[in-house]
């Protein structure tokens, strides 16, 4: 790694000498201590790595690349997506029914301020403990990705004319939201902690764990109520542009989630000495915790049935979630037999270069940029 404190750098440039066996006539790039020091793609580690994060290439994890190259040719804006409708509808007072209304502004309510803190978490806490570039380059797009989904949501509440300090406040003034919140800001506060560094089994723990939380609980758990409420809207042909921009918010989501158990599974794999039967434990304890805090969501922001749900549906839709993230990163289910109530939010989720679902357009559109011209 460049050091600008080392005596080499400021030392007065030396001519490269040549390494043994250089083609005469060609210029020599390096002595063959430098070419010692290149990058080998064996030597990389997700984290406590000693290899040049400057260096993107070569390679080592492929799948970490193949996921940012998917998100750019995902790339979408939330201007694109027309809202007239949806105005039309929240101002003809009978457009939609009191719970319909609240249930919408709850949702904002959890979504503005949560993707502002998941781009933090990124930014400020996650991307310097990661000694993968090719993991960085993901998180920077990532991060851009969270940016957008806040303007999305941002950009709804603007189009509604919703009264922006109660939404954007939510999160300090609903308990709901708020209880949500401060499980998860420990987590965030550790990695960005200035002092914070990984390299002890301990600290190495703790940055485990707040992956975990963040990739499985947060984007893998506490979004799904809200994606699953705006979109049941728009299956019943309501808020048709806010559900758009939830789908494609859905999608970019998904992917941050299989992101972060990909990581999440390297590092146990790199470090298994992390993954002790305590540490288990610990990570199942957080997982009944978060259920249980977005269920109390689900019967706040549903305290009647509205749309066809009920909060009941939705502690079997949470366990059924719960489950499959306690499985995909190696732990075993943590309840019985559950299944999922709402197989179309599995459509949606797997649409494949298909109309999107509410047939505006495709919606694993890809920009130009990813076009394949074989
Ligand atoms: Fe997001
Ligand atoms: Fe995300």
């Amino acid at each position: 790694m460049l050091s600008w404190d080392d005596e080499t750098a400021s030392a007065p440039a030396a001519r490269p000498v040549p390494p043994n066996g250089a083609v005469a006539g060609t210029e020599p790039v390096a002595d063959a201590a430098l070419v010692a020091k290149r990058v080998h793609a064996d030597d990389k580690r997700i984290i406590n790595g000693k290899t040049d994060v400057n260096q993107l290439v070569p390679f080592k994890y492929k799948w970490a690349w193949d996921k940012y190259l998917a998100g750019c040719a995902n790339h979408w804006m939330p201007q694109e997506v027309n809202m007239q409708r949806d105005i039309e509808l929240w101002k003809n007072p009978n457009g939609l029914t009191d719970d319909e209304r609240r249930l919408v502004k709850r949702n904002l309510g959890f979504f503005v301020t949560a993707d502002s803190l998941a781009a933090n978490n990124i930014v400020l806490g996650t991307y310097r403990h990661i000694t993968a570039p090719e993991c960085r380059q993901y998180l920077l797009r990532q991060a851009f990705e969270e940016a957008i989904h806040t303007h999305a949501y941002q950009y709804i509440v603007e189009s509604l004319g919703l009264d922006e300090g109660e939404i954007f406040n939510a999160y300090n003034e609903v308990k709901s939201i708020r209880d949500k919140d401060e499980f998860l800001i420990p987590f965030i506060n550790t990695l960005t902690d200035p002092a914070f560094t990984t390299g002890t089994v301990e600290n190495d723990q703790k940055l485990l764990k707040s992956l975990i939380v963040f990739a499985c609980l947060m984007e893998g758990l506490f979004f799904y109520v809200g994606f699953t409420q705006i979109l049941a809207l728009g299956r019943q042909n309501k808020m048709m542009g806010a559900a758009e921009q939830y789908q494609y918010i859905l999608r970019d989501e998904s992917m941050h989630c299989n992101f972060g158990i990909d990581l999440i599974n390297t590092i146990k794999m790199e470090n298994p000495l992390l993954w002790t039967p305590a540490f288990r434990e610990e990570i199942k304890v957080l997982f009944l915790q978060a259920v249980d805090l977005e269920y109390a969501y689900a019967e706040d922001t549903m305290p009647r049935g509205v749309l066809g749900l009920n909060a009941t549906m939705f502690k079997g839709y949470l366990r059924f979630i719960a489950n499959r993230r306690a499985q995909q990163i190696g732990l075993d289910a943590l309840f019985a037999h559950e299944e999922n109530p709402f197989p179309w939010m599995s459509e949606m989720i797997d649409l494949k270069k298909e109309r999107n679902f509410f047939e505006t357009r495709v919606t694993e559109y890809q920009t130009g940029g990813a076009l394949n011209w074989e």
